[in-house]
């Protein structure tokens, strides 16, 4: 019996001194504590979709990085992402302005007023990253730290989050700063766009020939999820 009592003692000891793990009624949580400051850099480490083709396709065939530098405007509330995308050494810019409050996102029309639907942050165990559930296109989950890495913990949490959507394994980035000679995309000329493509394509091949399993395994998921969907 006292070997049974001490054995229950160290039992609920042990289960105390393991956090509980978090729920998806948690994980899927609007972020309630005050928005983060988001001026500054970020990195966007981790991407899942509704379906893995898109985050698939974008890792296989581009491999890109991508850093956000957000300043603040004028107008309350309103800041202007500058998006670098560095692929290949190679560097793109591309800038937008969005309306942000309480742990929301918005577009902004022609009047820096909020436009279409927000673009929500939810909760996140990790203290500088931002989850944010975007709306677009395709409908995304983002994870953005102002870290380069996160934990394995901090990427596993994401990883449940994603799956508490039933959404895709997330497609982890490589993180890097952007390089000093960013080119604003829209100022890219054709022949400069063509160069590029020239330069990638050989290396856009070899990743999809090594990593033809990844793109079949996504494939054949949609196929599943499509005929499951009639069913
Ligand atoms: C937003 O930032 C980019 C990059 O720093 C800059 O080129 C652009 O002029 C800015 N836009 C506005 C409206 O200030």
């Amino acid at each position: 019996m006292r070997t049974f009592c001490v054995a229950v003692i160290v039992l609920s000891l042990l289960s105390v001194g393991q956090p509980a793990p978090l729920t998806c009624e948690t994980l899927m949580k609007p972020r309630d504590t005050e928005g983060p400051d988001l001026t500054g850099r970020w990195f966007f480490l981790a991407l899942s979709a509704e379906h893995c083709i898109a985050p698939t396709l974008l890792d296989v065939l581009l491999r890109p990085s991508f850093v956000f530098d957000v300043t603040s405007m004028d107008a309350p509330n309103v800041y202007n992402s500058s998006i670098k995308i560095t692929i290949d050494g190679h560097c793109l810019e591309q800038s937008e302005m969005f309306f942000y409050k309480d742990n929301q996102m918005f577009e902004v029309d022609s009047n820096n007023a909020a436009l279409g639907k927000a673009d929500v942050f939810l909760y996140s165990g990790c203290p500088d990253c931002i989850v944010v559930k975007g709306t677009d296109i395709i409908d995304t989950l983002m994870l953005i730290s102002r870290r380069k890495v996160v934990t394995a913990a901090e990427l596993a949490e994401f990883e449940t989050q994603a799956r508490c959507l039933g959404w895709s394994t997330p497609q982890v980035f490589k993180a890097e700063h952007a390089l000093e000679n960013c080119k604003v995309a829209d100022d890219v000329s054709d022949e400069e766009t063509l160069t590029i493509m020239q330069s990638i394509y050989p290396k856009m091949y070899d990743r999809v020939i090594s990593m033809h399993d990844k793109i079949i395994n996504c494939i054949a998921n949609l196929v599943v999820s499509f005929f499951n969907s009639f069913f």
